[in-house]
């Protein structure tokens, strides 16, 4: 018998190379929830890649964009979805999560964040000049924005699957009640 609680859904929330659709395929499967990749929805529902609303629409309006993905696809249950990086950026977004999920932040430094995603050139954000320095600029503003997720789990060094594991293991433990008074509505 698993104490595991069947939230409504969770949402993985952290930087760019933090796992959370490495990590969120992983935990759906462990748990039984769907899997949905949020950069993913609004590629599939624009036809679209984000580099290209992002060099055509600029910042403000994939926000836009991603905020409206993200509270469509918040109205389902069982979901495990994996956000973007900068989702954390909007308090609407918060709001949307805490209604409708839990919040998980996939933490590492930004050297192992970096050496995850210095190959890709699929993310706007980094293809600057020098694009450590912006990734630790970046990381350090937003900080304190993932720190307000729910859970926070290390992901150095640690595998998708056993990260899938350790956030099994805090929600198990987890009482939403102690958290934010709302413990009916992280269940299905
Ligand atoms: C972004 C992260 C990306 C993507 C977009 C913006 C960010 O998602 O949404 O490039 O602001 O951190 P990943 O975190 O999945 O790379």
């Amino acid at each position: 018998v698993t104490r595991t609680k069947r939230y409504k859904n969770i949402f993985l929330i952290g930087f760019m190379g933090a796992g959370k659709s490495s990590v969120g395929k992983k935990l759906a499967k462990r748990l039984q929830m769907e899997f949905c990749d949020l950069d993913e929805a609004i590629e599939k529902g624009l036809g679209v890649t984000i580099s290209e609303i992002f060099s055509r629409q600029g910042e403000d309006l994939f926000r836009d964009t991603e905020s409206g993905m993200l509270r469509s696809l918040a109205q389902k249950s069982g979901q495990v979805i994996a956000t973007g990086g900068g989702v954390v950026l909007r308090e609407d977004n918060w709001e949307a999560m805490r209604k409708e999920g839990i919040t998980i932040y996939l933490r590492a430094p930004v050297e192992v964040l970096w050496s995850r995603i210095k190959e890709d050139t699929s993310r706007p954000l980094l293809q600057v000049e020098d694009p450590l320095k912006g990734a630790r600029e970046l990381l350090s503003k937003r900080i304190s924005l993932y720190e307000k997720a729910d859970l926070i789990v290390d992901t150095e060094n640690v595998s998708p699957e056993d990260v899938a594991e350790e956030i099994i293991k805090k929600l198990a433990t987890f009482h939403p009640l102690g958290c934010r008074g709302k413990k009916e509505e992280h269940r299905f």
